[in-house]
């Protein structure tokens, strides 16, 4: 009989996910050994690229021995022909994994530098998520410059993990720390888990503001930079479903596979979402319509000097509204709703009149959420009363449970 080798790394027939593992240069580079531990633990068949630094710290060969696969350290090197191993490696991932990533790979990373063959290989991304696991001193971790081009990263849709609190190699106890293996692969596996989980479904979403002219050079508006809805809309991608933003103006880059629908006034939105509402499974309505307009939008400009102006305002069309006659059996509609005073009751409030199935509040009197930033708390409300709460985070991790949160109620129908 042939005997097993209970040591030796889960052959692919086993695994049912593929990881690339990028390795760093940081102390908690012995947590990457674990790792590839911990991820084939969960059925992943994983492949180790190293940068130069951290081929110094721990030497390829033990990724090799744990991981069962060749490590690619240099962009002249790896498996088969070696100019194209990166991209053979971008064709091959499910999933590409950063652990530790250091300050210097996150610069790298967010303003696309490849000078190596883990960043070269970032950049030949196909579509596989990527999710990041900082690990450095806590000062370096507060720089602006990190956490700038963590934003950026973050605004590409890239998972990152936050570090952990307690003792560094430096000595100081701040944040920092590489998370546990353990928790670095759940969360591996719980992004390739997600993966697909809305493939085929039909998704509308709105983002951004509206604008309604006043005459040809001013106009009324509110602070939506679009963030929240794009982020809406990219995670819907990242789960396979088939994407549709209708955006009011914003400074946003259109996620890409989505089609793309731009917006000015709450009238052309109003008409972009009614022509595309029949054809959605969900409709996620994230904009922030303008609820007034200029009764009369002057034909030029209005000139100063001429004393106070006095605007007749009249409402604009409730979209999510109009559309509760026209609601198909099975159709799942959001909205989201913007308080700044009783955010249960009048969330509720929306929910019933405008036929929801789910409202997402967000407190936008609060400091640091809400508008414009790159965070968010937001507070799910359901036709049954019941309440669910997404805690502060980025608008990324916001969406991605927001999206959890539907994908629940859509299985359970
Ligand atoms: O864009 P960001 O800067 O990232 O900010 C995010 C956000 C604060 C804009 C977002 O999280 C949010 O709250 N969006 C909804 C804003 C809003 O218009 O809320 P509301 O409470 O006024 O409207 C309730 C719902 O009715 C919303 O889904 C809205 O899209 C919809 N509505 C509103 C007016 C209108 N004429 N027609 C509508 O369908």
């Amino acid at each position: 009989m042939a005997e097993t080798n209970p040591v030796a790394p889960s052959g692919p027939a086993a695994c049912t996910h593929r990881v690339t593992l990028g390795v760093c240069a940081g102390i908690s580079i012995y947590k990457a050994c674990d790792l590839v531990r911990r991820l084939q633990d969960r059925r992943c068949e994983v492949k180790v690229v190293m940068t130069a630094h951290a081929a110094r710290m721990v030497a390829p060969v033990t990724f090799q021995a744990l991981s069962g696969h060749p490590v690619i350290t240099d962009l002249f090197e790896g498996s088969g022909e070696p100019s194209i191993a990166h991209i053979e490696l971008a064709r091959w991932e499910e999933l590409f994994l950063v652990a530790p990533a250091t300050a210097n790979i996150l610069g790298k990373l967010a303003r696309g530098i490849a000078d190596d063959f883990l960043t070269t290989h970032y950049l030949a991304n196909r579509g596989a998520p990527v999710l990041l696991v900082p690990a450095m001193n806590g000062s370096m971790w507060r720089h602006p410059a990190v956490q700038e081009n963590l934003r950026i990263l973050e605004g590409r849709g890239h998972v990152v993990l936050q570090p952990a609190k307690g003792s560094l190699a430096c000595g100081d106890v701040d944040e920092g720390r590489l998370p546990e293996p353990a928790a670095v692969a759940n969360e591996a596996v719980a992004i390739l888990e997600r993966e697909g989980g809305l493939q085929g479904v039909k998704v509308l979403v709105t983002a951004g503001p509206t604008r309604e002219p006043v005459d040809p050079v001013r106009f009324l508006s509110n602070r939506s930079s679009g963030k929240m809805g794009y982020a809406v809309a990219r995670e819907a991608l990242q789960r396979g479903a088939k994407v549709t933003l209708v955006s009011g103006p914003t400074g946003l880059e259109p996620p890409s596979g989505a089609d793309f629908v731009p917006v000015v006034t709450a009238a052309q939105m109003a008409e972009a979402v009614r022509a595309r509402f029949r054809e959605c499974q969900v409709l996620v309505m994230c904009a922030a319509v303008a609820d007034y307009r200029a009764a009369q939008s002057l034909a030029s400009k209005r000139k100063k000097g001429k004393g106070a102006w006095q605007l007749d305002l009249e409402p604009t069309e409730d979209i999510l509204e109009g559309l509760v006659p026209l609601k198909g059996k099975g159709q799942f509609v959001c909205g989201f709703a913007a308080e700044t005073e009783d955010l249960k009751q009048n969330a509720l409030a929306k929910l019933k009149r405008k036929g929801l199935d789910l409202v997402a509040a967000n407190d936008v009197s609060r400091e640091g959420v809400g508008f414009e930033s790159d965070r968010n708390a937001l507070s799910l409300f359901w036709p049954d009363g019941s309440e669910e709460r997404i805690p502060e985070a980025s608008k990324t991790d916001c969406a991605r449970a927001l999206w959890d949160a539907i994908q629940e109620a859509l299985n359970g129908r």
